[in-house]
C-alpha cells in the first residue's frame, strides 16, 4: 500500500522568522492528521529552524534542492551531506531550476545519485511544457526526462516523482484529474520497465500545479495519484491544512 504524501514547496519564499510563524500556525493541527506523509520544503536557510520546530512531531522536512559534490570550493552551494544532518526529502529537478538555472537532464541525474548515496529521498520532479502539450509530445517528453534522470542508476529504492506540467505551475490552471491520472499512469509503466512490477506498484507518484484546496479533491479520487507537491498554497496554513485533511479523508489509512 503507497503512504500519501502531501509536500509544501514554498520556493524562494519566507524569511527565517516568516517560515518559523508559518509552520507555528499549522504545527498542531497537522500532525494530528494520519494516513498522509506531510512533508514541508522551506528555503535551506530555514532548515535547521524548522526542524527544530517539528521535532517529536509526525511533520517531515525537506530541502528544494543541493549541489552534487559532497564538498569542496563551490562558493554558495550546499551538499547532499550538509542536507542529510537536517532533511529527508530533497527536491531535485524542478522546472524552475531547469529552466532558469539550465539544469539539464545529465545534472538532474548527477544530483538523484548524490542524495541517493547520501541517504536522502529524492522527489524528482518531470514535466512537460505547454508547447510540448499543444504538440501532443507529453508522453515523449515525461518519458525522456524519467529516463536521463534515472539512467545508470540500480533502483533507486525509497523515492518519489512528481509530475507538474510545467503550463500548470503557478498559473492557476492546473491540469485535470484525468490529464494527471493519465501521464502518471505512464510514469508509472516506465518505473515497471526500468526496475520490475514491484517497483512500479510501490512507487509514489505526485501531481503538481496550481493545487489548492478547492481542486485537491479532484487529484486524491484518481487511482494513480498519490499526493500532492503544493507550490503557492502551502504558503498559506489553512490552504495546505485543508488539502492534507481532504486527502486524508479520500484516500487516507
Ligand atoms: P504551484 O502550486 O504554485 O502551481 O507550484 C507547483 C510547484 O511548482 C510545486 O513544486
Amino acid at each position: 500500500m503507497r503512504v500519501l504524501m502531501i509536500a509544501g514547496n514554498w520556493k524562494m519564499n519566507t524569511t527565517v522568522s516568516e517560515a518559523v510563524s508559518l509552520v507555528n500556525e499549522m504545527r498542531q493541527a497537522l500532525d494530528e492528521i494520519t494516513g498522509v506523509e506531510k512533508v514541508v520544503c522551506p528555503p535551506f536557510i530555514s532548515l535547521a529552524a524548522i526542524r527544530d520546530l517539528i521535532k517529536g512531531t509526525s511533520i517531515k522536512l525537506g530541502a528544494q534542492n543541493l549541489y552534487f559534490e559532497e564538498k569542496g570550493a563551490y562558493t554558495g552551494e550546499v551538499s547532499p551531506l550538509m542536507l542529510a544532518e537536517l532533511c529527508e526529502f530533497v527536491i531535485i529537478g524542478h522546472s524552475e531550476r531547469r529552466q532558469y538555472f539550465s539544469e539539464t537532464g545529465k545534472v538532474v541525474n548527477k544530483k538523484v545519485r548524490a542524495a541517493l548515496k547520501a541517504g536522502l529521498k529524492p522527489i524528482l520532479c518531470v514535466g512537460e511544457k505547454l508547447e510540448e502539450n499543444e504538440l501532443g509530445r507529453t508522453i515523449e517528453l515525461v518519458t525522456e526526462q524519467l529516463r536521463s534522470s534515472l539512467a545508470g542508476i540500480d533502483y533507486p529504492g525509497s523515492f518519489i516523482i512528481a509530475y507538474e506540467p510545467v503550463w500548470a505551475i503557478g498559473t492557476g490552471k492546473a491540469a485535470t484529474g484525468k490529464q494527471a491520472n493519465e501521464t502518471i499512469g505512464l510514469i508509472r509503466r516506465n518505473i515497471s520497465e526500468l526496475y520490475g512490477k514491484e517497483a512500479g506498484e510501490d512507487i509514489r507518484i505526485l501531481y503538481g500545479g496550481s493545487v489548492t484546496a478547492a481542486n485537491a479533491a479532484e487529484f486524491m479520487h484518481q487511482s494513480e495519484i498519490d499526493g500532492a507537491l503544493v507550490g503557492g498554497a502551502s504558503l498559506k496554513a489553512d490552504e495546505f491544512l485543508s488539502i492534507v485533511r481532504q486527502t486524508a479523508e479520500i484516500k487516507g489509512h
